[in-house]
């Protein structure tokens, strides 16, 4: 197999050929991906990264050997040909790039033979995605998900020469840090020098890019590994990737302006398609009274309506005793879909269940402008014609009312109206809606430690004109923070920084760090602030949802070269894994439980 590359060198790509080399002389590399015998001809379609290019063996090009070792090639075989370009003898293929020319091969060399693959290498697999993963070097020979990572390469490029242009600097900061409590659970390396010490994997290059804009590099951007041990969903993996940015002596305005621009060059350079700029922007307010959502996803309708004055005096108890306790009684108007059967009205409200609702109320308003609904008996035909009429309700339509504490009521009406919007197909997946949700608030309140949290991270400025709610009413103090979201995925957040010590000193104060925690989770950062620190801000996007979005995937899973599954683990490598004895000793480790001993 040394000499296997003897006297051949590829001239091109299987696609990088066209009608304009018939006549010429090409070498080409790649995979079998198919053989048909044709009597006194073999037909081979060839595939590399760029495409199918069919191969015509012939014995009168090639000779008895070389036509005797096409017929034996199978499936997966690697080997190069040289031949001739030609027009198309049988019918033009319209599907291919290559369907008007193929390829007379006049030198046939096997570089390597395959087994039978476990699935076929092929375009929107069926094939269950556990295999898939597990065989992933295969899978990702399937050209729906090569064209996802040349896309993602694409884009990772595009964002360099942007941001190098916008006169960004690109630096690395380091994997293994020091393990900071706030946010998600952090992955843990322990440390053999220091035994009974850990390293973490950072959840983002957050605290280092704050001390470089420290060091005076004005605009830092990094393509950054992120780490964080959460629970997994399409949308989230264990170890994922942020286009992390931050900038110096700027406010909110410039950080929207650069990103906005970012994205509209990617979206024209890449996709061809226009962001109309400005970005629409919205604070986190409006956005949870009209979607229910701090995402929202606006290719489509369906706002809520807050009915909470209509229904207050009305008999249906449900609602009377959710306003009674301090909640609200929201609503949906899904129109047209009055003709909903009851049993799909019945799975919505185990939907609504899944996201914490009691119930779901509804009325249908029937074409004849006659009611069916699960609470109609317990009002008066007054209070129901004032409902529907604050909704907007006509003949046809589906009426959806949640009513609970606020929070309940946005989580249920903002995941319903995707629910709807999904089954009704609403959600178009080359229709890009951006938005800028912004004035988030700065802390939330967290039942189970029953403090205040940070909502994005605590070294988030508050807008100046919050400053003294901070101490009388600190869960209405909103922040500089901002997300990007498209089509209801958030693509990427951040906020402005604090940098004055004793706003920073209060907000740790407020998250319920001691003073000596502080200065032992963040000194380094409270130090460096002492020395002449930059008003500075940032984002960072997830770049895995980017191009999730920009490939039109379901789950991120499907733009990450080797990604993991549900629960953590990668089914091709089967990690994690046990480690050796030695190991651990080395490390002054000892297991308490593993997963064999574990019920
Ligand atoms: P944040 O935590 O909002 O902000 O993360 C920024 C973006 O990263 C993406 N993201 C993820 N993608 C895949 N899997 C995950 N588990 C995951 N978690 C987050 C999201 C998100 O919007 N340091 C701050 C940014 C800043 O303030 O500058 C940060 O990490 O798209
Ligand atoms: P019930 O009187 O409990 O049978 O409820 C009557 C209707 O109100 C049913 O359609 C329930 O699904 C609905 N419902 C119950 N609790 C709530 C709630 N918190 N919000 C909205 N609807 C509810």
């Amino acid at each position: 197999m040394a000499e296997a590359m003897k006297g051949l060198k590829r001239t091109h790509r299987c696609t990088e050929v066209s009608k304009a080399d018939c006549g010429s002389t090409v070498t080409v590399m790649g995979w079998v991906q198919k053989r048909r015998n044709l009597g006194s001809l073999v037909f081979v379609d060839l595939r590399d990264r760029s495409g199918l290019l069919q191969v015509i063996f012939d014995e009168k090009d090639i000779g008895a050997e070389g036509f005797e070792k096409a017929g034996t090639l199978r499936s997966e075989y690697v080997i190069a040909v040289v031949g001739r370009i030609e027009p198309r003898e049988g019918a033009v293929n319209e599907n291919l790039k290559t369907g008007e020319i193929e390829l007379r091969a006049t030198q046939l060399r096997i570089l390597s033979e395959s087994e039978t693959p476990p699935f076929p290498i092929e375009e929107n697999s069926q094939t269950k995605e556990e295999l898939r993963l597990k065989y992933r070097f295969l899978d990702l020979r399937r050209p729906d998900i090569q064209r996802n990572l040349m896309l993602r390469s694409k884009v990772t490029t595009e964002v360099r020469k942007f941001l190098t242009d916008e006169g960004f600097l690109e630096i690395e900061t380091p994997i293994l840090i020091k393990s900071t409590p706030e946010g998600a659970r952090d992955y843990l390396v322990p440390s053999r020098v220091h035994p009974g010490s850990f390293y973490a994997l950072p959840q983002s290059p957050q605290l280092f890019k704050q001390l470089l804009m420290c060091s005076g590099y004005d605009r830092y951007f990094q393509i950054a590994k992120c780490f964080r041990d959460e629970d997994l969903r399409a949308d989230r993996q264990p170890e994922f990737t942020q286009i992390d940015m931050e900038l110096s002596f700027v406010d909110v305005d410039d950080v929207i302006d650069v990103n906005e621009r970012l994205l509209a060059r990617i979206f024209k350079e890449i996709l061809g398609v226009d962001v109309q700029l400005p970005i629409q922007r919205m604070t986190w307010q409006e956005a949870m009274d009209r979607f229910g959502s701090d995402k929202p996803d606006l290719r489509f309708g369906m706002e809520l309506h807050n009915v909470s004055e209509v229904v207050k005096d009305c008999g249906f108890s449900v609602f009377t005793n959710a306003l009674a306790a301090g909640g609200s009684v929201r609503g949906i108007n899904a129109q047209g879909q009055g003709h909903m059967p009851r049993k799909k009205i019945d799975a919505l409200v185990e939907f609504a269940k899944g996201y914490g609702a009691k119930g779901l109320a509804y009325l249908a308003i029937n074409e004849d402008g006659t009611y069916k609904s699960s609470f109609a008996k317990f009002m008066t035909e007054q209070e129901l014609d004032a409902l529907v009429a604050a909704m907007e309700g006509k003949p046809g339509d589906l009426l959806l009312f949640a009513a609970d504490k606020n929070k309940v009521v946005w989580d249920v009406l903002g995941a319903l109206r995707i629910e709807i919007a999904k089954n009704l197909g609403l959600l178009k997946k080359d229709d890009f809606k951006f938005l800028w949700v912004t004035e988030f608030p700065l802390l939330e309140w967290d039942e189970e430690e029953k403090r205040y949290v940070a909502m994005h991270h605590p070294f988030t400025m508050l807008m100046e004109e919050d400053l003294d709610k901070l101490d009388s009413d600190p869960g209405a103090v909103r922040a500089k923070a901002y997300d990007i979201v498209l089509n209801g995925t958030e693509l990427g957040g951040g906020s402005v920084r604090i940098f004055q010590n004793d706003i920073q000193s209060k907000m740790f104060d407020m998250l319920g760090f001691t003073k000596e925690q502080a200065q032992e989770q963040f000194g380094f950062l409270m130090n460096a602030f002492k020395y002449g620190v930059p008003p500075h801000a940032g984002l960072a996007f997830g770049l895995d949802r980017l191009i999730m979005l920009m490939a039109g995937c379901d789950s991120i899973r499907e733009v990450i070269a080797f990604p993991k599954v549900k629960d953590a683990s990668d089914l091709m490598t089967e990690a994690p894994g046990p480690v050796d004895e030695k190991q651990l000793a080395e490390l002054c480790l000892a297991c308490t439980r593993s997963e064999e001993t574990q019920e």
